[in-house]
């Protein structure tokens, strides 16, 4: 819905697990804002910065100036701070006895916003964050979100920023692990993040010639990757490798969890380990994991991720000028566009098992285990 507001001040919040390009978005908004005549502030962590302000030496909220933005277009992080432990909507709380429960805090989180006079709220997030969003939205806070996650699971865009560093880093990884397994004649299992979708595991494993890729989507029966592994060794290639998508699991069997925690999203990993094992027990072959984890959400963003993540959050700025509430930008190639926030966090963005990625990886004779 379109409904122009005379703007004074906006704040800008980033929340969930970090990733390349976040401070371009903040930097973007910032000026973009500043240049309109607005005021900009910085939630520290998330909504803690709102929600729990004694923890800041701050007070958890402060003006951005051009001055606290400068040069940070290249930086990985957040200058503002992130958690996935604040989520307003099941926030943590320790009850008598010790034990930890959740509470819904965004009735509080509007009121904190309004005492604050926010006339516009940018959150920058995942589904967690957007989910927050569209129910801040509901309650009448003005809101536009921007979609980060390296995992690229957001629904209704092409693409989140951070995704193109996180592919790119894995590619160069897995670049680097060619020579080492092949001198050793090895099997090398690389785990990468993105939650439950493929997407990270599937575009890196492609471009970085992987010989089976195993993801959500698609799960795995580990004596088809051994029987691609003893094909490869009877044409010659003794080596090979495997990457896993850490909420890949076996055919019949369950996702590897590290932890369950109250107020967060499940922790999961492990997956590499129990693949490599079973390869290994399998083959004969000699067998090493590698995980990437949080090295693909550190670093630098790549040119694409920047330039999507400085054009995002000029057009949430945009967005909050035109009256545009409720939204979250996204890209459509070669556009922007804003889609409703109840339909952008209504389902998760899963690999397509028809998609030409996928196709191109059978072509290429890349297994999926399957
Ligand atoms: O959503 C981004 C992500 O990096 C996932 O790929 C991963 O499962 C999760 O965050 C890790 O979260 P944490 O920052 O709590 O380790």
């Amino acid at each position: 819905m379109k409904r122009k507001v005379k703007i004074s001040r906006i704040a800008i919040s980033t929340g969930g697990g970090d990733a390349p390009g976040l401070n371009a978005v903040i930097r973007a908004v910032t000026i973009s804002g500043l240049n309109r005549g607005w005021e900009v502030f910085g939630i520290r962590d998330g909504f803690n910065g709102l929600l729990d302000p004694a923890s800041f030496p701050d007070g958890g909220v402060f003006p951005l100036s051009k001055q606290s933005v400068r040069g940070i277009t290249h930086l990985g992080g957040t200058i503002l701070g992130t958690t996935n432990k604040g989520n307003p909507l099941r926030f943590p709380y320790v009850g008598e006895d010790g034990s930890v429960h959740e509470k819904d805090r965004s009735d509080e989180l509007v009121e904190l916003l309004n005492k604050l006079k926010i006339d516009a709220l940018v959150t920058i997030g995942g589904d967690g964050s957007l989910s927050i969003g569209k129910v801040l939205a509901s309650k009448g806070v003005r809101v536009v979100g921007v979609p980060k996650t390296i995992d690229n699971d957001l629904d209704k865009t092409v693409i989140t920023f951070g995704f193109d560093t996180a592919v790119s880093f894995a590619t160069a990884c897995l670049d680097r692990l060619h020579s080492t397994a092949e001198s050793h004649r090895r099997v090398i299992v690389v785990e990468v993040m993105g939650r439950y979708a493929g997407w990270i595991a599937l575009n890196s494993g492609v471009s970085g010639g992987a010989n089976a890729i195993l993801i959500p989507e698609i799960p795995f029966d580990l004596s088809k990757v051994k029987e691609q592994i003893e094909a490869r060794d009877r044409a010659g290639s003794l080596f090979s490798l495997v990457v896993v998508a850490e909420g890949a699991r076996p055919k019949g069997g369950s996702i590897s969890v590290v932890s369950r925690e109250p107020g967060r999203a499940d922790l999961l990993g492990g997956v590499g380990e129990k693949v490599g094992r079973e390869l290994q027990a399998l083959t004969g072959k000699e067998t090493r994991v590698v995980v990437l984890g949080h090295l693909l959400r550190g670093g630098s963003p790549t040119t694409f991720d920047r330039l999507i993540a400085l054009r995002f959050g000029s057009a949430a700025v945009r967005a909050i000028e035109e009256g545009r509430f409720g939204v979250m930008v996204a890209l459509d190639p070669p556009k922007v566009k804003y889609v409703p926030l109840h339909l952008a966090t209504k389902r998760m963005k899963s690999v397509p098992l028809d998609s030409d990625v996928v196709k191109t990886a059978r072509d290429l004779g890349i297994s999926f285990g399957d």
